[in-house]
């Protein structure tokens, strides 16, 4: 029998739904305009089923992509799941195989080795397709009409990478998809790139840098010319992930970066500015520029403020179910 954690994270807001279907003419509350034409997608983590760790955190769950089909004044509602590797695999054994959040030591043997991304924090059209992604994994393919997943894609060979951003952005001028992965050398490690897509689906721009210190990097900005990453001081390493801790933590001890680097280029041009120790806790607001003058909107605070990250090295807990 499915088995939930009894915890903010599977209860409340965040119950799981684990439902996928349609709805034609949704019931309305005033009107919508006729003339409206278009689709509205989410995308919420819905674990298939039940986590292996009793304090699981809710977005290592599966992503499940919903629309809201806008047209001749009525919206038609579907939902599925963003059918990734993790999700066939776990769909045809009836039970959760991959483990913690971001941790593979967690992992039935099983699965050793598979992709583990859950397609669960944003999704985006772009290119015909629907882009579905997290993070620490690959972009995964959908139909933007039918739902159906095809898959993750290394964009015709010319961008095979581990790990793809879920906070893109788009220039407005020219429509490119701009984006970044990291950790692209296995759990832990520096390595990162940075790439634009067009709107023909074609990668037109790559660059290579390497952060200071690993870190999460969720977000960043772009302006017309730059591409800026703030390296906070999240931290993780290989004994976090073998006592099963929460994988990212605030190490006080370290500095913030903040990196510049130009669009166009390779990604030699890399300038990092060492800011006293904060932290950011996600997202980026805003990115212009004034000639070579940048401008960057950012949270920024003294404390952790995400409640499944700890700050400093975090008490050793077992986790069961
Ligand atoms: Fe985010």
């Amino acid at each position: 029998m499915a088995h939930f954690p009894d915890n903010p994270g599977f209860t409340a807001v965040l119950r799981t739904i684990r439902m996928e279907g349609d709805i034609a003419d949704l019931e309305l509350e005033g009107e919508v305009p006729a003339e409206l034409d278009g689709a509205f997608y989410r995308v919420h983590p819905d674990p298939q089923f039940a986590p292996r760790f009793a304090d699981d955190q809710f977005f290592n769950g599966d992503g499940m992509v919903s629309m809201f089909r806008f047209h001749n004044g009525r919206i038609d509602f579907r939902q599925r799941y963003a059918r990734t590797d993790k999700w066939k695999l776990e769909n045809a054994a009836g039970r959760a195989l991959f483990g913690a959040y971001r941790n593979p030591l967690t992992d039935d043997e099983s699965v050793k080795g598979q992709i583990r991304g859950t397609a669960n924090t944003n999704v985006m059209v772009h290119a015909g397709r629907l882009f579905a992604m997290k993070e620490d994994s690959p972009c995964l393919l959908m139909d933007p009409e039918t739902l159906e997943t095809h898959g993750y894609t290394t964009f015709g060979g010319d961008l095979d990478v581990s790990a793809f951003t879920a906070h893109p952005k788009i220039d407005p001028d020219t429509g490119n998809f701009c984006g970044f992965g990291y950790a692209l050398a296995g759990p832990l490690t520096r390595e990162c790139a940075y790439f634009e897509i067009d709107p023909q689906g074609a990668v037109v721009r790559r660059a290579a840098f390497t952060v200071p210190h690993y870190t999460m990097l969720h977000d960043f900005g772009i302006t017309p010319d730059y591409a800026v990453f703030n390296v906070s001081p999240w931290s993780s390493d290989m004994a976090t992930l073998a006592q099963n801790r929460p994988h990212f933590w605030y190490d006080r001890s370290l500095p913030f970066y903040i990196g510049v680097m130009r669009r166009d280029g390779d990604g030699s041009d890399m300038r990092w500015f060492r800011l006293e120790p904060s932290v950011c806790g996600c997202h980026v607001m805003n990115a212009t520029q004034d000639g070579t003058k940048i401008h960057l909107d950012l949270p920024v605070s003294e404390t952790g403020s995400l409640p499944f990250s700890p700050t400093g090295m975090a008490p050793p807990t077992i986790r069961r179910r």
